[in-house]
């Protein structure tokens, strides 16, 4: 599978855990970023790897900031993308099962390294149980986001990263 993996500079560490882990599985890992710990926003990263989910570049995106929820919400915001900010295997399960979630994340700080590989695997082995309910209610969810040029317009950001490049930001 081709995995799409992105975080904040909060849980660098951790992410680059959760992407050996997925390696090690025999999965292709594309890290989006970010690569340090030099504060950044998750958005960024949240939006680079819901594009590439919904634009079907890769099988599946995993997300992780420090609460998971920043990260997460900023992927959901990309049509196509149904996003999962879990804390525990079931919950991740279910985001498989019922919604057949196509992003999957945590909070690094909140859950761990050892949480997150137990996650990522129940999920990966988890497959969506299609009914004819579920998959109109996934249709109607996906369309509640109008189509908007989130997903072209890579500019969305370029304020932060200006002022991340003028050294506006300090840790
Ligand atoms: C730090 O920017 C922190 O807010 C972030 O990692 C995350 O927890 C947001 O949801």
């Amino acid at each position: 599978m081709k995995i799409a993996i992105g975080c904040d500079h909060i849980v660098t560490d951790i992410k680059i855990k959760a992407a050996e882990f997925l390696k090690k599985q025999g999965h292709e890992v594309i890290d989006v970023g970010t690569h340090d710990f030099i504060r950044t926003h998750y958005p960024i990263y949240g939006r680079k790897v819901g594009v590439l989910v919904a634009k079907g570049e890769v099988d599946l995106g995993v997300c992780i900031c420090g609460t998971g929820i920043g990260i997460n919400n900023s992927a959901q915001k990309i049509k196509g993308v149904r996003a999962a900010c879990v804390t525990d295997v079931q919950t991740a399960v279910a985001a498989k099962e019922q919604l057949n979630a196509n992003v999957i994340g945590c909070g690094g700080r909140v859950v761990g390294v050892g949480t997150i590989e137990y996650i990522l695997d129940a999920f990966l082995k988890a497959k969506y149980q299609p009914t004819p309910e579920r998959d109109a209610l996934i249709q109607k969810i996906d369309n509640m986001i109008p189509d908007n040029d989130a997903i072209e317009n890579d500019h969305i950001f370029d304020e932060y990263n200006k002022k991340w490049a003028e050294g506006y930001y300090h840790d």
